[in-house]
């Protein structure tokens, strides 16, 4: 925690850095205060955070669903789970890099990307017809399943991984961007608790395809979470979106000291 506060405190510089940390403020306070806020409705002050970037769009109410939803069983999960194969992997290790990586991701946050694509605040054809048959405890089931697996790491380009492990590991102050592994952490597990996902091994293709919307302004909903990452990506240029996608597709899950593929 306290690693994570100090690599956020240089990225407070402007107003915009301020709002996205007020948000991000509002979800550590929700992580620390446990089990019971997370069923909670959203608090007020969180929607008041989120307004100064929010789109008009209703904010799904179904979220609220998800967070009160029994743990996932992952045995269950598995056969409900059968149909995701097809472009996931059956144990979450895409091979096409066009379909993220589920392996490892924490079951909360696959549940809540889930009920996202249903309600559509989340937008994406395919995954809403996938995910709209779904209930909620189907969700938590086959997120449990996929969280149980480990995800397969793919190879950094050694070209790029200096500048992506720059700014993944420090940010950069003079233009705003806080440190990815602030949230993220270090060996980008993420953080399941605060819902901040897990990146590490993801492929570079897919990271790279989400900073660019989110760099575009794309949101996946109202609340002040799904306002975070717009915030910060849009503050990437190109060459870093590409760096620390490569950089994080390098990134291995069992070493929490270094990533292999990078020399300090
Ligand atoms: C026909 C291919 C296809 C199938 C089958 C499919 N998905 Fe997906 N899935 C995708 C694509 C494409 C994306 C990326 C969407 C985006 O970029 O927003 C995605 C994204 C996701 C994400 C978001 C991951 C992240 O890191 O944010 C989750 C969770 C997910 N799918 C779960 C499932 C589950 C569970 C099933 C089975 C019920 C399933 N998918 C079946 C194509 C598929
Ligand atoms: C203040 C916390 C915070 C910081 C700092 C942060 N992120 Fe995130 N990130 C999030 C949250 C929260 C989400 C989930 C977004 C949502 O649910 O709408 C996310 C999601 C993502 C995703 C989508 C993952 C997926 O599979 O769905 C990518 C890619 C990503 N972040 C990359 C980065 C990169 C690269 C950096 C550094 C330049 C960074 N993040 C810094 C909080 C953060």
């Amino acid at each position: 925690m306290s690693f994570r506060l100090a690599g956020f405190r240089p990225a407070v510089v402007n107003a915009v850095a301020l709002v996205f940390a007020l948000s991000a403020s509002v979800v550590f306070a929700q992580n620390a205060t446990g089990q019971a806020a997370q069923k909670t409705p959203a608090p007020a002050a969180a929607s008041t955070a989120a307004k100064p970037a929010a789109p008009a769009a209703a904010a799904p109410a179904a979220n609220d669903d998800v967070m009160a939803a029994k743990p996932g069983d992952a045995t269950a999960g598995q056969g409900k789970a059968a149909a995701c194969g097809a472009c996931h992997g059956v144990d979450g290790n895409s091979s096409d890099a066009q379909y993220p990586k589920l392996a490892g991701q924490h079951e909360m946050y696959i549940a809540h990307q889930l009920q996202n694509f249903k309600s559509g605040a989340r937008q994406n054809a395919i995954m809403m017809g996938m995910a709209t048959p779904l209930s909620v405890q189907d969700m938590h089931d086959i997120g449990a399943y996929f969280a149980s697996k480990q995800s397969l790491p793919g190879v950094a380009d050694q070209a790029l991984v200096a500048q992506g492990e720059k700014l993944y590991r420090e940010g950069d102050t003079a233009r705003g961007i806080p440190a990815c592994m602030a949230c993220h952490s270090i060996d980008g597990r993420g953080n399941p608790g605060a819902m901040y996902p897990q990146l590490t091994s993801q492929h570079a293709q897919y990271i790279e395809a989400k900073l660019k919307d989110f760099h575009d302004g794309v949101t996946w909903g109202n609340e002040p979470h799904a306002q975070i990452m717009p915030l910060i990506a849009k503050k990437l240029d190109q060459q870093d979106i590409t760096a620390v996608a490569s950089y994080i597709e390098g990134l291995h899950v069992n070493d929490t000291r270094a990533p292999t593929t990078a020399s300090p």
